[in-house]
């Protein structure tokens, strides 16, 4: 695992975009893995700023989303959907039909599991983008007794709910289920990287990264990964060694 810990916003932005950006320039017909959530938003910019300076393109790329609410139909506004319409596909010369997210919408959501599953399968993730929930999820892998290996519908965690009421008003407004890419969907990436940023997040960063391998901290099984790249600021870095 390499841990890189950057003293501005900007400066770790700046670094996880650059790792991106030349994946792309190395293989522009790359597999990325993306995230929503409030940390990867300065990485989106960057990234938009540069492809539209011309310094790459995502002509040929493809991207994977790890998770969707579910019930939530692509345009509501806090669907993840909309999410990276907003944040990136609407600012990069990516074509629509080459970004993959789950349809939160779906009558059947078994079946839009199984159907993501083979779409992970024929487009393996070359890198793929990660956040960190409070409580240790990733994408919306959440702490339980066991974990599952393939695209699944979670129920969200209270304390997840909780911390993404603030995107739509309240806790209750928050739908109660999502799909999410499986540990195995997340795990087979060629290099994963882990994006962390606020001392709200130290405590997690060190169980996950330091602490015990465990499903009641799903980010500690990226311990096991080989090509683990963890970016994190100072405040989200202060309780690592
Ligand atoms: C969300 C997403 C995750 C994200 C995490 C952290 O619920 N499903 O993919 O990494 O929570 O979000 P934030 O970056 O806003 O702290």
């Amino acid at each position: 695992m390499n841990i890189l810990t950057f003293p501005t916003n900007e400066m770790l932005d700046e670094a996880a975009a650059g790792l991106i950006a030349s994946n792309l320039q190395e293989n522009p017909f790359c597999v990325l893995g993306l995230a929503t959530g409030s940390t990867p938003v300065g990485v989106y910019s960057k990234l938009a700023e540069w492809n539209q300076a011309g310094k790459f393109s995502f002509r040929n790329a493809q991207t994977v989303n790890l998770d969707e609410y579910l019930g939530l139909p692509q345009d509501h506004p806090q669907s993840y959907y909309s999410f990276m319409k907003t944040k990136l596909f609407r600012h990069i010369d990516l074509p629509g039909e080459m970004a993959y997210i789950p349809d939160g919408s779906t009558p059947d959501a078994q079946e839009e599991c199984r159907r993501y599953d083979r779409i992970l399968e024929r487009n393996p993730v070359q890198l793929q983008l990660l956040g960190l929930g409070h409580n240790g999820h990733i994408g919306f892998n959440e702490p339980d007794r066991g974990l599952k290996a393939g695209t699944h519908i979670v129920k969200l965690d209270p304390q997840t709910r909780q911390a993404n009421a603030r995107f739509f008003g309240s806790a209750d407004q928050v739908p109660t289920h999502a799909i999410t890419m499986g540990m195995a969907g997340i795990l087979k990436a060629g290099t994963i990287l882990l994006v962390v940023r606020g001392q709200d997040k130290a405590e997690i960063v060190r169980r996950a990264l330091t602490g015990p391998i465990t499903t009641d901290c799903p980010a500690s099984l990226l311990q096991t990964h080989p090509r683990l790249i963890v970016m994190l600021d100072q405040e989200a870095g202060r309780l690592l060694a």
